[in-house]
């Protein structure tokens, strides 16, 4: 199929550069988090202190699944944790053109560091928290990715440029 995906790290960018790809590139957009959040008519926080992490992360299994039957053409940002089962890397080659968000965790943190909505992220140490978790799923998202985009220091135009000319 013929989406393009949008994976990273929390913050990395992926809500915003698929709203203004879609824009620019005239395709519709999906996130999953917020597919889900519809679906289970309940925010993703809720969801992780009600039923837990695993079952969210079958929620996004199954959302991909869906995701196959019905969508084509279209830009897909995905939740962060999304590329972690190796399931789901294979649902994402199938589903079209995969593009990594590279951001490092300095960028990260100032992006999220005021941010509730992320059950992932609270705690005492959040710095701490994303350099571990980073380098812990940095080789899963270079696994799922055709493409990989470095987005430190760059501003969402020159990061929209980068994926338009990979783009197939
Ligand atoms: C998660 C990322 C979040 C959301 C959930 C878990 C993760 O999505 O799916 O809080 O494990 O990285 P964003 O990457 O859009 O913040």
């Amino acid at each position: 199929m013929n989406n393009v995906i949008l994976i990273g790290f929390m913050g990395s960018g992926k809500t915003t550069v698929g709203l203004r790809l879609s824009y620019r590139l005239r395709r519709a957009v999906i996130d999953t988090d917020k597919e889900i959040e519809k679906e289970e008519k309940r925010a993703i926080s809720d969801i992780f202190a009600t039923d837990g992490e695993v079952y969210f992360r079958d929620r996004e299994t199954a959302c991909l699944k869906k995701l196959l039957e019905s969508t084509n053409n279209q830009i897909i940002s995905v939740g962060g944790g999304l590329p972690l089962r190796e399931e789901n890397r294979k649902l994402l080659h199938e589903l079209g053109q995969v593009f990594y968000l590279n951001a490092s965790a300095e960028t990260i943190y100032e992006r999220v560091k005021h941010d509730t909505t992320r059950p992932l992220l609270q705690g005492d140490d959040p710095k701490a928290k994303i350099r571990t978790m980073l380098a812990e799923r940095d080789d899963c998202y270079r696994q799922a990715a055709d493409v990989v985009i470095g987005v430190d220091g760059k501003d969402f135009e020159q990061i929209l440029c980068e994926i338009e000319q990979h783009v197939s």
